[in-house]
Order: structure tokens, then sequence, then C-alpha cells
């Protein structure tokens, strides 16, 4: 992989420039497998491929950061055999892959509760933290049992907690402050976020932090995607006017 090193912290991207920050809702998994007479877990084994090669071709087309979405709250709710073969794969990934991620200077992130994951899976979530936890190249974050409304709900607990033990005030809450109790406090947002498979929802991803990417929609299914479906959503997220609210530049600039 061949790093850029390019995102500096808490800098958003210009429109017209590749995004620093890229997070992927992956979904179509089922439907691949299911297209092919296959089981569910099959299009899941095929997905890990396709985050390989896109982790892999990130920093190629200008990304310094990827956040995917591996797994949510609500995919509790799958078959008991689905939700297991989801948990082996964030450990059979992060085991064959961790030395070689380390090694090119990535740093691997896991955002989203850790209550209920096994013993296992936390072991490797957080050998994964720990090993990488000095890179700078390239910040991959993968959400894992994770919800958008879960971190909001968790980041509001801890500042009650502060409130109730006297050592913050009611009134010091603000936006700056409430970010840096979400799961992503020490990583900028995304500058745009992807769906893959033809849906056009964001699921519970990324609800804060999302708030002003550009929102991209592809209709490949996920086990299909790779770097060059990435460098299409980049060609389509470089057309856009980012405004974060304010007006156009051509009627600022019309407007003397
Ligand atoms: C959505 O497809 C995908 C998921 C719920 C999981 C994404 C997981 C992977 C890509 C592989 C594992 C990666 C890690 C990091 C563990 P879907 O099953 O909802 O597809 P469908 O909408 O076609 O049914």
């Amino acid at each position: 992989m061949t790093m850029t090193g390019q995102q500096s912290e808490a800098r958003p991207a210009d429109a017209g420039t590749a995004p620093l920050h890229v997070a992927i809702i992956m979904d179509g998994n089922g439907r691949w497998a299911k297209r092919r007479g296959l089981p569910r877990t099959f299009g899941h084994r095929e997905g890990v491929k396709a985050l390989k090669r896109t982790v892999e071709g990130a920093a190629a087309v200008g990304v310094g950061r990827l956040t995917v979405f591996g797994f949510s709250t609500e995919n509790w709710r799958r078959p008991a055999a689905e939700v297991s073969e989801l948990m082996g794969l964030l450990k059979a990934y992060v085991s064959s892959d961790l030395e070689r991620l380390a090694k090119e200077g990535v740093r691997v992130t896991i955002l989203g509760r850790r209550e209920g994951l096994s013993p296992d899976v936390l072991e490797v979530i957080e050998r994964a933290e720990r090993r990488t936890a000095e890179n700078t190249a390239f910040h991959l974050q993968v959400a894992f049992n994770y919800g958008g409304q879960a971190d909001i709900v968790d980041a509001a607990r801890k500042f009650a907690k502060a409130v109730e033990e006297g050592r913050a005030k009611a009134s010091d809450l603000d936006e700056a402050l409430f970010e840096r109790s979400l799961s992503t406090a020490d990583a900028p947002p995304p500058d745009l976020i992807v769906r893959t498979s033809g849906e056009r929802r964001l699921s519970n991803f990324l609800l804060w932090e999302g708030a002003y990417a550009e929102l991209v929609f592809q209709d490949v299914l996920w086990p299909d995607y790779g770097p060059e479906h990435l460098k299409a959503a980049i060609a389509e997220f470089a057309t856009r006017e980012r405004r974060y609210g304010g007006a156009m530049v051509d009627d600022v600039l019309a407007a003397g």
C-alpha cells in the first residue's frame, strides 16, 4: 500500500479535492450470495475480500482515513449463525492482516459498544488498537457493534455522569464538548459517506459525524467493490460544492 500521509487531523476536505475521510456502509453481501444460490455467510466472506481491496487501494486515491460499518447494534437481530460468522470474520480479518497493516503504518480503531462482545472478540480489538496506536500514515476505523444513536446516548450518559458528580455544569455543554465523548472523538468527521447496493439510507451510521458529509450511493453490491468504485465515488464527491450551511460561492461573489 502506498500511503500519502496527507491526513492532518481535523482538516475537512475542500470541494474539488479528494476526501480525507471516507465512510462506507458495506451493503449487499446477502443479495450477492443469494444471486449465486449461496448462503448469506458466503457474501460476508467475499465482503472481507472487498474490504481488503478497498483498504489497499484507498491511499492511492487520496483517502487518509476510512471508516467502515462492520456490525451494527441492530445486527444482533440476525440469525445466530450469521452473527457468529460476522464475529468470526472480524477476528479472522484482524488476525490475518494486523501485522501487515501495522507495518504499513495503518492505525486501526474499532468504534462502537464493547458491552455484548465476547472476550475473544474484545481481545483482538484491543490487540489491534494497541499494536497500531502510534501509526499515522492511514487510519482504518471499523464500526463494530456500533449504532449512531447508541453512540450519542452513551456520550450523553458520560456527560450526565460528570454533571451528577459535580465535574461539569449543564451550561458547559456545547457541540465541541459533546463530540469529545463520542467514540469517534479523536477523528475528523467523514467528508464522504458511501453506501453500496443501491439502498439510500444511513441506517444509524455516523448520525452526528455525518452532519455535513456528502452522500454517494452506488449500485454495486459490496462483495464486488474495489478501488475503482471508490475512485468513482470520489470523482462524484469532487463535483459537489460543500457549503456547511453557508451560501453558494457564486452567489457570494455575485453579491460583491
Ligand atoms: C450488509 O450486507 C453488510 C453487513 C451487515 C456486514 C458487513 C460485513 C462485512 C463486509 C464483512 C465483515 C467485515 C468485518 C470488518 C467484520 P447485508 O447482509 O445486509 O446484505 P443484504 O442487504 O444484501 O442482505
